[in-house]
């Protein structure tokens, strides 16, 4: 029987790890430009305390398991994370999400530690156009990173494209056209308010029917996908005759909440049972009791709200309770 069963009958198996809340990138749909403040490293969970709350997840049915930022690769040492996370029983699937930068250097070593698969955030393929939505930063380290991904044998190899109104959408045929001629598996995702909902959420952003719009305009022969390794919330999608694939992650024009299996714990020591809401539980009291650890998991299946509520902030519509002050690069996605 699975233990982590909130009100919803939703069965909870993944949890999201965020590592550090720091980033070499600032993306504008993640954190502002200047005036960031970072939770000092003292406050940061260590690894001994998340393989804690790994071990205590696990004895309560969580098999998957996803690091994240921040960006988690500028966090010392994260391969002997890795290798200790992938020996605890239970655990079936490690991944991780990064921006790809530090990639190339280290994939060899997460490879060898035990992760599984990675997905790399890619919002553009020019270079300029990166500079101007990640701020900081090289497009091409994050393409050495990919083939660097590829060539230690990762698989599926992921890319995060957050489609932004004005800003990328007219790369939606030049990303279509990689997944059909490379194995590489795209995702494009819808701009959330986190955190951050302003009018310039609003003006950037794009739903994706957009993005089966423009496949059937390039002419591809699309069908559903259902065999994409993952655990997360994306739409998958094939076309015919392509080495790759593509997924829609459209969490305000089509929500996925029914589905939702996963918690999040922050870099600071809090579980999140939902991205958007303001809900958490700080679990620093509860380092080294680990029946304390499990009954605050589990307290986490009964605070968990039933969905988000983006779609009526975009309406401007009135929201049933209070969403998350905490910027997306502070919960990790
Ligand atoms: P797979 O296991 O490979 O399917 O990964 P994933 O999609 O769960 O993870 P990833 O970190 O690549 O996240 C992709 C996008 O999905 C990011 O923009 C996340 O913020 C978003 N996402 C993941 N889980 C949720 C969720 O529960 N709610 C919402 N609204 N967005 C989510
Ligand atoms: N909306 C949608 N996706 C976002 N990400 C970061 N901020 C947002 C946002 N506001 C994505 C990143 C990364 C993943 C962890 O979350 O691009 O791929
Ligand atoms: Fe860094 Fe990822 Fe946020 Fe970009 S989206 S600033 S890469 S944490």
């Amino acid at each position: 029987m699975p233990a982590l069963v909130d009100r919803f009958g939703r069965v909870h198996d993944y949890l999201r790890i965020s590592v550090t809340d720091r980033c070499n990138l600032r993306c504008l749909y993640c954190m502002p430009e200047e005036g960031m403040e970072f939770t000092e490293s003292e406050n940061l969970m260590s690894y001994d305390q998340i393989v804690e709350v790994v071990e205590a997840g696990a004895a309560l049915g969580i098999t998957k398991l996803r690091i994240t930022g921040g960006e988690p690769l500028i966090r010392p040492g994260l391969d002997g994370l890795i290798s200790r996370l992938s020996a605890i029983h239970g655990i079936q699937d490690i991944a991780l999400t990064t921006n790809g930068i530090f990639l190339a250097k280290q994939a060899e070593a997460l490879r060898t530690a035990g992760l599984n698969r990675v997905n790399i955030s890619l919002d553009t393929l020019d270079s300029s156009r990166f500079r101007f939505i990640a701020r900081r930063g090289e497009l091409k380290r994050v393409m050495e990173g990919i083939e660097a991904a590829a060539a230690v044998g990762f698989d599926p190899i992921k890319l995060n494209c957050v489609l932004l109104k004005e800003v990328n959408e007219d790369e939606i045929a030049d990303f279509l056209k990689l997944a059909y001629e490379q194995p590489m598996h795209v995702r494009f995702i819808e701009y959330m308010p986190i955190g951050h909902a302003d009018e310039n959420w609003k003006k950037h952003y794009l739903p994706l029917s957009r993005v089966l719009e423009v496949a059937e305009k390039e002419g591809y022969a699309i069908s559903r996908r259902t065999n994409v390794h993952g655990n997360g919330p994306s739409d998958d999608w094939q076309m015919e005759g392509a080495r790759g694939s593509f997924g829609l992650i459209h969490p305000i024009s089509d929500h996925f909440c029914s589905n939702c299996n996963r918690l999040r714990l922050t870099a600071d020591g809090s579980i999140k049972p939902c991205l958007y809401w303001v809900d958490e539980l700080n679990i620093k009291d509860a380092f080294g009791k680990p029946d304390e650890m499990k009954r605050l998991l589990l307290r986490a299946m009964d605070i968990k709200p039933e969905n988000h509520e983006m779609a009526a902030k975009l309406a401007d519509g009135a929201q049933t309770h209070v969403p998350t002050e905490r910027r997306m690069s502070q919960i990790g996605g």
